[in-house]
């Protein structure tokens, strides 16, 4: 079985304020695409991947992947306005005979092989698709654009989704080309009917989009 990754960087990371994308931001002495980057290739599970830099970054980030010493790495292509946008100009990249895709969020650095285990186990049970998650613990309300208050929302069964999601590559091509947008890959899947599953994810794949969660998973490493 071939497992392909597929690493979706190109975003403008705005909320962070900087002169340059999110995927260059420092975490610690390093860009932060690199933490993911590093453990991707590293991982056992997976034999190639595709990186989608943000547009006119592309060759920084294949330096950057060639001084990590990142030799799964097959092709880095520049991402699109969405980030599905980004995952379509990704899947264009992964081979033909690659059985398995997992499409993961640079955002989110501290992926590890534990997490990509746990998506790719239920695909040969015949799901069509799996995600990571996390229950919702919080106390859900519903508020208008007033600040009012207008309902709490029963909490049972909702989850909080991260990534690495995974996917068998005909299953997300398929979805690809039949609907338009979603805000995950997974959604795509279930909107033309594919069976998706939800596995225990990990706190520490906190998404990085402020700077204090940047210091937050610093403190991680
Ligand atoms: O924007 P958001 O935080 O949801 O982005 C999640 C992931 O998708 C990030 O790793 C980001 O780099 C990537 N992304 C992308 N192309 C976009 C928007 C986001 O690759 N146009």
């Amino acid at each position: 079985m071939s497992v392909w990754a597929i690493l979706v960087a190109a975003g403008r990371g705005e909320r962070l304020g900087l002169d340059r994308p999110k995927a260059f931001a420092r975490l610690g002495d390093e860009p932060l695409l690199a933490e993911p980057l590093r453990r991707l290739d590293r991982s056992p599970w997976i034999d190639g991947i595709v990186l989608v830099a943000p547009p006119g970054w592309e060759e920084p980030a294949i330096l950057l992947a060639e001084e990590e010493g990142c030799g799964k790495v097959h092709a880095c292509v520049a991402g699109g306005e969405t980030r599905s946008d980004s995952v379509r100009a990704g899947l264009a990249e992964v081979p033909a005979d690659a059985l398995v895709v997992l499409v993961h969020d640079a955002a989110r650095p501290l992926v590890s092989d534990e997490v990509v285990e746990r998506v790719l186990a239920p695909l040969s049970e015949g799901w069509d698709g799996v995600v990571p998650g996390l229950p919702v613990g919080d106390t859900l309300k519903r508020v208008g654009s007033d600040g009012a208050v207008q309902e709490t929302v029963s909490r049972d069964g909702l989850w909080t989704i991260q990534t690495p999601q995974a996917f068998l590559v005909d299953t997300l091509r398929r979805a690809q080309a039949g609907v338009a947008d979603a805000t995950d890959c997974a959604g795509l899947v279930e909107a033309v009917g594919g069976r998706v599953k939800i596995v225990d994810g990990d706190p520490r794949l906190l998404k990085v989009t402020s700077e204090t969660d940047l210091e937050t998973v610093a403190g991680w490493l």
